[in-house]
């Protein structure tokens, strides 16, 4: 009897707490409390002057402002332009021949967009109007004018004409609904591809979703400079290594080696999304980068987008009880990311050193040598995937060093079949880049 009372007092508590759970779960899922409102001004559709849609949404718009000077840099990432080849010298060996050997700083907020790419060391005469599809909010009105194929092979001066807005409003909103809307022509492309339609996507989702407008890997595709993202195997590394391998695809070609190489972009969108704990959870970008706020009675999601270490107490805080723990966790993962990321890049400045040797000799055999440069090819891809990735391993830490040990086990590999073209046992020396003149 008394063992009878037992389980329907577990099953009570049980129902009671399946109840609550699902009350939470819902009201997680509500909109953000809004001020009893009525829009001050109508916002035209694409407008790209996010001052315009400030009047109505005060608190997003002077939060999007802050993203202009944030400038506190964390231990890996955060808002200022420190120079990644000073602060890692391998990578000026690792990108010889190309512009990123050059010029290679982090990156800022989002209203610094315009003018870091107008800056930037690699623009030059001969870019393409394409480099501007990820920093401006006059782009959704031009595209819909003109088309993206246009404002592709536009010269990117001459496209510069039209444009004078920084990232805004427009890059991420539907005006009037404010529903968070794919505005990139070539994420929709790249979505319907796999057969999936944005406009039937749950709100969290988008939540992920809309920074894919710009936070991915992309190429530019044929003599229009055709903006294109390599997704149509799917969006894991090997997917896009495979596609761009398909292809054919080169950035540039490693000086004295001849090897057709190719440079990552920023794939956070891919990287999140290749199985990590948080994705699974359904944990959104929006919810790290973008949390809610209060001012007064008033709640908001704050457009201040920056480092979440920064903003550990909301960011964080929302769902962990103990943001401490979680924090010094973040902190040993990055730690752990970087170290095993050098080693790979040791591996790699292994392999070039090796190649560049083999190359020089006339009589290396050219099928093992090929072969050499193929693999250096594949690894540096690989790595540059992580490398280029802003989080340092935090937004997917397992598939993060699972690659990172492939991309080392390819560089040793380009390395190996480097020194048996020549013959040569002396070129599978380890920690060249120590000894570099
Ligand atoms: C679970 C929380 C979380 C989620 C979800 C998340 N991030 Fe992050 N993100 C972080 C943390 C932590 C860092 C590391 C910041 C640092 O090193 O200062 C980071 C770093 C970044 C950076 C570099 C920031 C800097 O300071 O330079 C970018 C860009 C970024 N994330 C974009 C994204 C995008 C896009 C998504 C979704 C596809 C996403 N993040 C999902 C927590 C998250
Ligand atoms: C229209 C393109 C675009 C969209 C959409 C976009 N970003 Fe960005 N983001 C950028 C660019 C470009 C930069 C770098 C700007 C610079 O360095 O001047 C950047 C920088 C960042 C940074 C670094 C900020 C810092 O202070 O270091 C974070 C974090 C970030 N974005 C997260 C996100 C998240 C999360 C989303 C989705 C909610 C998102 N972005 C949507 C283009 C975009
Ligand atoms: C990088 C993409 C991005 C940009 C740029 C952006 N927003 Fe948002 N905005 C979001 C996301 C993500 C949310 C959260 C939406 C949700 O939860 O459904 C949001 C939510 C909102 C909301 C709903 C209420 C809230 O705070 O959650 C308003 C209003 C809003 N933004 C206004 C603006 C204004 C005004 C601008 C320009 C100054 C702007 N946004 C720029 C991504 C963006
Ligand atoms: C919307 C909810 C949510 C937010 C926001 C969130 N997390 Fe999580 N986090 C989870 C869930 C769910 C898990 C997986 C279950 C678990 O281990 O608790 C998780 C797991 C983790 C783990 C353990 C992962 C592992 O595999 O070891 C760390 C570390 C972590 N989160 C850090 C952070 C940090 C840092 C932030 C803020 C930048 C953050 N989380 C923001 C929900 C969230």
């Amino acid at each position: 009897m008394k063992r009878y009372s037992t389980y329907i007092l577990a099953g009570i508590i049980v129902v009671l707490a399946a109840t609550l759970t699902g009350v939470l779960v819902f009201m997680r899922n509500q909109p953000p409390a809004q001020r009893g409102f009525e829009p001050l001004v109508e916002i035209a559709q694409m407008e790209p002057d996010s001052s315009k849609w400030g009047v109505n949404f005060p608190n997003q718009y002077s939060s999007f402002l802050k993203t202009g000077t944030n400038d506190i840099d964390t231990t890996y990432g955060g808002s200022s332009q420190f120079s990644h080849l000073e602060k890692d010298p391998r990578q000026v060996i690792l990108f010889a021949g190309y512009g990123f050997s050059k010029d290679y700083n982090d990156d800022r907020g989002h209203a610094n967009a315009l003018e870091d790419v107008r800056a930037t060391l690699r623009v030059n005469e001969t870019t393409p109007g394409t480099c501007y599809s990820c920093k401006s909010a006059n782009n959704p009105g031009l595209w819909a004018e003109m088309g993206m194929e246009e404002f592709d092979k536009m010269k990117f001066s001459e496209l510069g004409t039209h444009i004078n807005e920084t990232i805004g409003c427009a890059n991420c909103h539907e005006a009037g609904t404010m529903r968070l809307i794919v505005t990139n022509p070539a994420l929709d492309e790249a979505l319907k591809a796999q057969g999936k339609d944005w406009t039937t996507f749950t709100r969290q989702e988008m939540r992920t979703v809309v920074c894919a407008n710009c936070h991915v890997e992309y190429y530019f595709a044929g003599e229009g400079k055709y903006l294109t993202f390599p997704w149509a195997n799917g969006t894991n590394i090997q997917d896009i290594l495979a596609y761009y391998n398909d292809l054919g695809f080169k950035d540039w070609d490693y000086p004295e080696t001849g090897t057709p190489m190719l440079k990552a972009q920023h794939p956070e969108y891919e990287m999140f999304t290749a199985d990590s704990t948080h994705y699974r959870a359904g944990v959104a970008c929006s919810d790290c980068h973008m949390p809610y706020t209060r001012d007064g009675a008033a709640k908001y999601s704050s457009h201040d987008v920056k480092s979440p270490l920064l903003t550990a107490e909301q960011s964080c805080g929302q769902c962990h009880t103990d943001v401490e723990y979680v924090v010094r966790r973040v902190n040993l993962i990055q730690e752990q990311v970087y170290t095993t990321k050098i080693a790979t890049e040791d591996a790699l400045v292994d392999a070039i050193s090796a190649i560049k040797a083999a190359a020089a000799d006339p009589n290396a055999d050219a099928v093992l040598l090929d072969e050499a440069r193929k693999l250096h090819r594949d690894a540096q891809f690989i790595w540059d995937f992580v490398s280029a990735e802003n989080s340092m391993g935090f937004h997917n830490p397992e598939y993060i060093l699972s690659i990172l040990a492939e991309s080392t086990d390819l560089a040793r590999q380009a390395q190996m079949k480097a020194a048996q073209s020549v013959n040569d046992p002396s070129l599978l020396e380890v920690g060249t880049y120590y000894t570099q003149p």
